[in-house]
């Protein structure tokens, strides 16, 4: 059985999560979801990065303790993951033991390799991002991430990352789909050849972190502590990684702003541990809200539980997926999630659902069977719905996510279009004999571009597949068998269609 680890970023614990968060979180268990359909063992991670002069500074600002801050908001993230139907099979905190044990050691193990010195450091330090900057690499005072910068001189220890430049290089030529999409990899490319700098990976002027081996007044730097969570996940050092499964077809997801700590320190640190690279670092753009960067004080931050409250997980799930081109920014608007809501989920899928089953329960004793002899428009129907499903599946692999969707809404409007042209209630009197017939192609395009939908939808697929009293054992495989007979064994409406007067949208302007 094929093997594939699929990871989130963890997130940081000094605000509560937004849009912008689900987001990666559900792009990864549509993935999950997907590869566990097509028979793979996953293993799908997400947590929380707890660390950091960051975190320390929003605690003290709450005045309470860094732990109990952390705790606080690590849960909200937590509690996200039921409310918008993750599948992840753990949740990792680096607050916790298994995770302090693993990162000294991987600090241990670099340390032994000769890969790490002690040396001083002074720089324009980002406290917002974590990260050293040089004079010459600030924008109009802040850093080229955007957030304030202070001058600041410690004793550190260094990480000799610019043994790596030519090894990096080397690695990204013969593995050309190490970083996703192309516009990333060559950003990536080019910053390494201008050439890397040793990295400060130790900090002295704060305390909340992982303690350095043997000389603890130094803690280790966040971003080499939060990489490593993707090892702890998977048993290092007990597991031996070079040789798992898992780890060989290691996937992160992360936001383009954080690609060079995925695509240039992570392999770094890695190869200086003696581990393999992971197989892929996929890069995702940004969501503005209403057309602006979300920030507490526009007031413009969308909370994503007030959308999975009011319209259910399987609907934001549809929009961030089908709204945003994956690789490039998107926009979030509340007139954007109800256009497509109403246009595609309601009418498209849902009301198509709704009209074939109906009319299966009313005419035809809520039983169909595949018809003996096709007609060539039915020939023709069901070609072009595995035609779109193909494409759908071959996108979906590209990480096209709203094209791959976009595919499954034409194989809706092709089967909304055949039942419109073969008019099975005029059948009924015109030609009783092919009612079922063609019933039962309607039937079967639902049922498949349903199974194809499931990871994007679960909680209405399942619905879906409750009304044709499919078990949970056929919705593993693609294309894998083929149903001779369908009986439609209840009918529930899916996607009420939205109202946009409705009193509930009062909750949006809190
Ligand atoms: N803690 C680091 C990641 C360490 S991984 C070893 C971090 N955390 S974060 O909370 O700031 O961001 C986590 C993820 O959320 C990133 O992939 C980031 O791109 C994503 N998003 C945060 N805001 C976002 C939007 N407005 N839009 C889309 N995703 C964004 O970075």
């Amino acid at each position: 059985m094929p093997s594939i680890y699929i990871t989130t970023p963890i997130y940081y614990v000094n605000a509560k999560p937004h849009i912008g968060h689900a987001y990666t979180t559900i792009v990864c268990d549509v993935c999950a979801r997907f590869y566990r359909m097509l028979g793979y063992d996953v293993l799908f991670s997400t947590g929380t990065d707890e660390h950091g002069k960051k975190i320390e500074q929003s605690a003290n600002n709450a005045g309470i303790p860094p732990q109990l801050f952390t705790d606080n908001i690590s849960r909200l993230f937590r509690d996200l993951l039921p409310v918008l139907n993750i599948t992840n099979d753990d949740f990792i905190r680096t607050t916790e033991k298994r995770h302090k044990d693993v990162a000294a050691h991987f600090w241990s193990k670099l340390k032994s390799s000769g890969y790490i010195y002690l040396g001083e450091y002074s720089g324009w330090y980002d406290i917002r991002n974590e990260a050293y900057f040089a004079e010459d690499e600030l924008v109009n005072g802040q850093s080229p991430l955007g957030g304030d910068v202070l001058y600041m001189t410690e004793e550190c220890y260094f990480f000799k990352l610019s043994a790596f430049q030519d090894k990096l290089l080397d690695f990204y030529e013969k593995h050309p789909d190490f970083i996703f999409p192309i516009q990333r990899r060559n950003e990536v490319v080019s910053f390494v050849k201008s050439g890397l700098n040793d990295l400060a990976i130790s900090r002295t002027t704060f305390n909340w972190g992982i303690p350095v081996p043997d000389d603890p007044k130094h803690v280790i730097y966040v971003w080499l502590d939060a990489l490593t969570n993707y090892i702890t996940v998977n048993n290092y050092p007990d597991c031996d990684q070079n040789n798992d499964a898992h780890w060989q077809n290691v996937i992160h997801f992360v936001g383009k702003e954080i690609v060079r700590f995925h695509a240039v320190y992570w392999p770094a640190f890695l190869m200086a541990a003696d581990l393999n690279p992971p197989k892929q670092i996929v890069s995702h753009g940004w969501w503005l809200s209403e057309g602006e960067k979300m920030s507490k004080s526009i007031g413009n931050v969308q909370d994503p539980v007030k959308y999975c409250m009011l319209f259910g997980s399987d609907a934001l799930r549809y929009f961030l997926l089908r709204e945003l081109s994956f690789g490039e920014d998107g926009n979030f608007s509340l007139a954007g999630f109800i256009g497509r809501y109403n246009s595609i989920l309601a009418n498209a899928y849902g009301n198509l659902c709704n009209r074939v089953f109906s009319f299966v329960v009313k005419n035809c004793g809520s039983r169909v069977k595949r018809p003996t002899v096709l007609s060539e428009e039915d020939r023709e129907f069901v070609d072009s719905v595995a035609t779109s499903l193909e494409d759908a599946i071959s996108m979906f692999k590209q990480y096209a996510f709203n094209r791959y969707l976009e595919k499954l809404e034409y194989a809706m409007s092709l089967s909304n279009r055949y039942i419109d042209s073969q008019k099975p209630w005029a059948l009924m009197t015109s030609n009783p004999d092919r009612v079922g017939d063609v019933l039962f192609l309607a039937v079967e395009q639902i049922y498949k571009i349903t199974r194809l939908f499931y990871p994007v939808i679960p909680t209405s697929a399942e619905k879906v597949f409750q009304q044709l009293g499919i078990s949970d054992s056929m919705m593993t495989g693609i294309n894998s068998e083929v149903l001779n007979e369908f009986e439609i064994h209840s009918i529930e409406a899916l996607f009420p269609k939205i109202d946009q007067a409705a009193k509930d949208f009062d909750v949006f302007a809190g």
